[in-house]
């Protein structure tokens, strides 16, 4: 069954044309003729616009009627998320942010004084932050390996995490795709070489699920947490964390809330005095479902998702693989320094680029935005990030808006 499908089925009323690579049919209203941003923040698709309204709808129909179909929703979201991870629903616990899934294990293992972990110089702060806190917290000893070679010499980069490990480290902290040139990282390699080690793996995949494959189970990820503005084509305030089931019972929920515990809701439906502090808290991952959730955005994420599910994130990755091929020879004779790396297996949705040496690049990037393109410039990189909804036609107007772009400098 088609998951755009199921989703039409109920929302009554909406119609909208068949998802398809390469058409923005879904996007009507995006201003950019050229939208190259999905590594940033994705536009709400028509399909994502509905299911915001018709969830809206219910509740200013029905007030609190309407929490249990939300919850239902939930679930069928919680299934869809593990399955575009290699996990089981039971290893999906629902989060406003990717942030949250590190704050919860960051704050969430039996940690001992003194115990390492590895950071890596260049990933988003999303996954450095926390561990640099709870480092003060716990007494831990933060260390950093560069990213540097990762793209051009694997074995050598996987050599140094070794040594790290021979060393003694407790977890790696690592993003599945680097947020500044796209690099898709080694997960099945670095998760083994953890354990071999008795470490463990923590993965921000924010940048990869919708787009790039992993596979928790299968290659024994422990901690994965996710954001859904990006790939997944959610809006921004929801994500989830998924824990691998060798690691759940040692888990210390200290960041629990009043839905953390087992049947949190029975005393709303009882009688007087069915109320009390002793449930224990679920040892699941779900209990970083602390309080009320963003109902409205996971209604947001499934419809967002529900056109990855239909076109499939293999076929999408392809797509997109295509119309990097078909940007990035063009832009080299132009002058800029493509970032992207050698191996297919080490791409993603990102292909990012140096600017030319005489070029402001925040001032090439206004010139983009002008002539329509919106593009991004995280830490001095270009960053373009098409998605299923850009097509291989656009690639002429973003060479020409790039033309144009460079030559109001050089002029
Ligand atoms: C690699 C990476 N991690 C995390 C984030 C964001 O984290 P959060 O979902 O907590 O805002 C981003 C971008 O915003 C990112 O590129």
């Amino acid at each position: 069954m088609s998951a755009v499908q199921d989703l039409l089925d109920r929302l009554p009323g909406t119609e909208l044309p068949e998802a398809a690579l390469g058409s923005r049919a879904w996007f009507p209203d995006l201003q950019a003729r050229v939208y190259l941003n999905h590594a940033a923040v994705s536009p709400p698709s028509s399909l994502v616009r509905a299911a915001i309204a018709a969830m809206l709808d219910d509740y200013a129909t029905r007030g609190v009627g309407a929490v249990m179909d939300a919850v239902a929703q939930r679930e069928r979201l919680r299934a869809q998320l593990a399955g575009l991870v290699g996990a089981h629903p039971a290893d999906i616990g629902l989060l406003p942010n990717t942030t949250h899934g590190v704050l919860a294990i960051a704050h969430g293992l039996d940690w001992k004084r003194g115990d390492r972990v590895l950071c890596f110089e260049g990933e988003f702060p999303t996954n450095v932050v926390p561990w640099q806190r709870a480092a003060e917290t716990y007494g831990l000893e933060l260390v950093f390996e560069s990213l540097d070679d990762f793209g051009s010499d694997m074995a050598r980069t996987l050599e140094r995490v070794e040594a790290q490990l021979r060393i003694g480290l407790r977890l790696v902290a690592v993003s599945a795709v680097q947020f500044r040139d796209g690099l898709a990282m080694p997960l099945a390699e670095l998760v083994a070489l953890c354990h071999n080690h008795g470490a463990e793996l923590f993965v921000d995949a924010i940048q990869a699920v919708g787009i790039v494959p992993l596979d928790l189970r299968g290659w024994g990820i422990d901690y994965l947490s996710c954001g859904s503005h990006k790939w997944l084509m959610g809006t921004e305030g929801c994500g989830f964390l998924a824990v691998h089931p060798d690691r759940v019972a040692a888990l210390r929920p200290r960041l629990a809330g009043w839905l953390s515990v087992e049947d949190p809701l029975d005393f709303l439906f009882a009688g007087v005095e069915s109320m009390h502090y002793r449930k224990p808290v679920r040892q699941r991952a779900d209990f970083v479902e602390v309080g009320a959730p963003n109902a409205l955005g996971f209604a947001a994420l499934e419809a967002g998702l529900a056109p990855l599910l239909d076109l499939g994130p293999e076929a999408i990755l392809a797509h997109v693989q295509a119309i990097h091929d078909a940007l990035e020879g063009p832009l080299v004779e132009r002058g800029l320094r493509s970032l992207r790396a050698g191996e297919a297996a080490a791409r993603s949705g990102i292909l990012a680029f140096w600017p030319p040496e005489d070029i402001d690049l925040p001032r090439l990037l206004a010139a983009l935005a002008e002539e329509g393109v919106s593009a991004s410039i995280p830490d001095g990189r270009l960053r373009l990030s098409p998605h299923w909804c850009n097509s291989l036609d656009q690639v002429p107007a973003v060479l020409e808006a790039m033309d144009r772009a460079l030559a109001r400098q050089r002029r």
